[in-house]
């Protein structure tokens, strides 16, 4: 069962990404497919492409489409968008990217995305390929850990985390969400245990990231992402933590500032969720959107 994501920005993502008729609309992020399903129902989409990495998310996105209104105009893919795009060639009007992972991962039993639910550290979006947090916390030298954890996690704890693990792991190798969970905790001295965030909130979401290349996968797309507009097609991306905000904000930048002709940012500060958004959904708090527009 695809566990209910709760779309962010929704309505900010249709007044920027809904803006002509007959939109070919790519979601590069498919996950619970509430953007991709909520763009068709507005009527002003002639072709849809989800993409997700996700097997689950695909799976579910396949069916539902073919049970939808909208099977003859809607297709998904079971792919990592930095691989789809080597070899895109098709012509958007609008792309949305809506970065990171679903509430499905999150909610999982299995997949170790969280700390909160007891399970294997595996933290693979793609489940079919690549290597598992595990492996990774149970190979890597005590330095390569601390780095991941600070570059990645914003961890200023970063070493005395790191070697921490090392000195447990000789014990025996970290497998489960609640091993790396007290590692974090008894990592940190004993005033800031019970702050928040969690202390393990970081290295939680650095390791994520480094498992599924998430960094280095934006930064590489967003150039793509952009030779694949048309002429007055947009280009969305929700980030949710800073360091793919800075991403986004410096590649639509960039992009702009070497052809000034050719590009318009649509948001000079990130679209952020309202009030009642943030109450309703939590997660929202932390997602920013930016738009840029192909001239
Ligand atoms: C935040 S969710 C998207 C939610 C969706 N917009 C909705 O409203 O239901 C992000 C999804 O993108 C997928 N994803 C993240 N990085 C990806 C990548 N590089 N390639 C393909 N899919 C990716 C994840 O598997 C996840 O299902």
């Amino acid at each position: 069962m695809y566990k209910e994501h709760i779309s962010v920005l929704l309505n900010e993502c249709k007044e920027y990404l809904l803006h002509k008729s007959n939109i070919d609309y790519l979601d590069i992020t498919f996950g619970g497919g509430g953007h991709f399903f909520s763009f068709l129902e507005s009527g002003q989409l002639s072709s849809a492409q989800g993409l997700d990495q996700d097997i689950e998310a695909y799976a579910n996105g396949k069916k539902r489409i073919e049970e939808s209104d909208f099977s003859k105009i809607a297709k998904i893919k079971h792919i990592n968008f930095g691989s789809f795009l080597e070899s895109n060639e098709v012509k958007y009007d609008s792309i949305l990217g809506d970065l990171g992972v679903s509430s499905h991962h999150f909610d999982s039993d299995e997949r170790g995305f969280s700390f909160k639910r007891e399970a294997d550290l595996d933290m693979r979006m793609n489940t079919t390929e690549g290597e598992k947090a595990s492996d990774v916390l149970n190979s890597l030298d005590e330095k390569d850990l601390a780095d991941i954890f600070y570059h990645y996690g914003e961890e200023r704890l970063s070493r005395k985390i790191a070697a921490r693990l090392v000195e447990k792991r000789k014990e025996n190798k970290i497998i489960k969400t609640s091993e790396l969970e007290e590692i974090c905790f008894l990592a940190y001295p004993k005033h800031m245990r019970h702050k928040k965030p969690h202390p393990a909130t970081r290295v939680f979401q650095a390791l994520r990231i480094y498992v599924n290349d998430e960094l280095n996968i934006l930064e590489q797309s967003i150039p793509k992402l952009l030779e694949a507009l048309k002429p007055g097609g947009r280009l969305g991306l929700i980030s949710f933590h800073s360091l793919e905000d800075r991403i986004v904000k410096h590649s639509f930048k960039k992009a702009y500032q070497n052809d000034q002709d050719s590009y318009a940012i649509l948001t000079k500060r990130p679209l952020v969720a309202n009030d009642d958004e943030v109450s309703k959904n939590p997660r929202s708090r932390s997602a920013k959107l930016r738009v840029i527009e192909k001239k």
